[in-house]
């Protein structure tokens, strides 16, 4: 097995190239082709059985609930419990991290993260699950604070997809109807959000062999038309915000005064004031401290150090 597994999803390396030129991070990307070239990346015959993969793959098993409104929740539950749940009623099974179980997928990742030109500790956060649902069954409207692959292993499923009118790179998953997540980004929100979606949605019919790429963010609800097995590959492409957070750890924790515990801001008004001022002298010489000036957790990020 080669592991290289963008070839293999996108068919070639041209295909690849031009990907990552006109796509990659920010467009999403349809292709379908032969369901066998997934063969030289991974075992795909564990899935053959969605059964047989719930109760034998060493993987958590998550079972999803949808109210009437169509918004999901999960539930970890026993494989035998997911199985039972899948074989009686159709319900949707998602198995999360198959990567560790299956060291071919959690080679191939690494090798995806090669690919894309992204730092390698882009791994740790980087995921693959499998979604196991019966005919009928899907996920509603929704969008993932990161990037997704998803690959169409048996079965046909239809994905409406559109671009998040509301809001841009949110930073927390969310379904639409639920309360909006506590988070800066949510406190702009462009619109109101139904929780249907648009009519300018594009229609995907994911069939074996069928891989989408998902910018973050974008809006998509789910619906198996046939009993489906699909992997979704899930990647954190560091923002802005994470380089700067990361150079700022790496600065800021070599002293002894900002890994200080605080202990009494919160006892009183005059000692939260204390705090406030403390931390107000400590950001002044935070220019100092974190020589914001030779950002070189960022160069290095690029490779220039190294
Ligand atoms: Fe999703």
């Amino acid at each position: 097995m080669s592991n290289y597994l963008l070839p293999q999803l996108l068919l070639s390396q041209a295909t690849v190239d031009e990907f990552i030129r006109c796509y990659w991070p920010l467009k999403p990307f349809f292709v379908s082709s032969a369901v066998e070239r997934f063969d030289s990346v991974f075992n795909r015959s564990y899935f053959d059985d969605p059964i047989n993969a719930i109760t034998r793959l060493e993987c958590p098993a998550k079972l999803v609930h949808q109210n009437e409104k169509g918004n999901c929740t999960y539930t970890f539950v026993p494989n035998t419990v997911a199985a039972t749940a899948y074989r009686m009623n159709g319900r949707s099974v998602c198995l999360n991290n198959v990567d560790r179980a299956m060291t071919d997928i959690g080679l191939a990742l690494e090798n995806l993260i090669s690919e894309l030109k992204l730092p390698l500790h882009v791994r740790t956060s980087t995921y693959c699950s499998a979604y196991i649902s019966g005919q009928g069954k899907g996920l509603g409207k929704h969008f993932d604070n990161h990037e997704v692959f998803v690959l169409q292993l048996t079965g046909k499923k239809r994905w409406w997809i559109n671009q998040n009118e509301n809001v841009s790179f949110p930073t927390l998953n969310h379904s639409a109807g639920d309360p909006l997540p506590q988070r800066p980004e949510f406190l702009q929100l462009r619109g109101s959000v139904s929780t249907d979606m648009p009519e300018e949605a594009i229609c995907i019919d994911m069939v074996p062999g069928s891989v989408l790429f998902l910018p973050r963010g974008f809006w998509h609800t789910t619906e198996a038309i046939e009993d489906s097995v699909s992997l979704s590959i899930g990647v954190h492409v560091p923002t802005w915000y994470d380089l700067l957070v990361t150079h700022l750890q790496n600065r800021l924790l070599r002293f002894e005064s900002w890994r200080t515990p605080v202990t009494k801001a919160w006892t009183s008004e005059k000692d939260a004031l204390i705090a406030i001022d403390q931390l107000e002298c400590m950001l002044r010489e935070l220019p100092k401290d974190a020589e914001l000036g030779i950002p070189e957790v960022i160069i290095s990020h690029f490779g220039i150090l190294q």
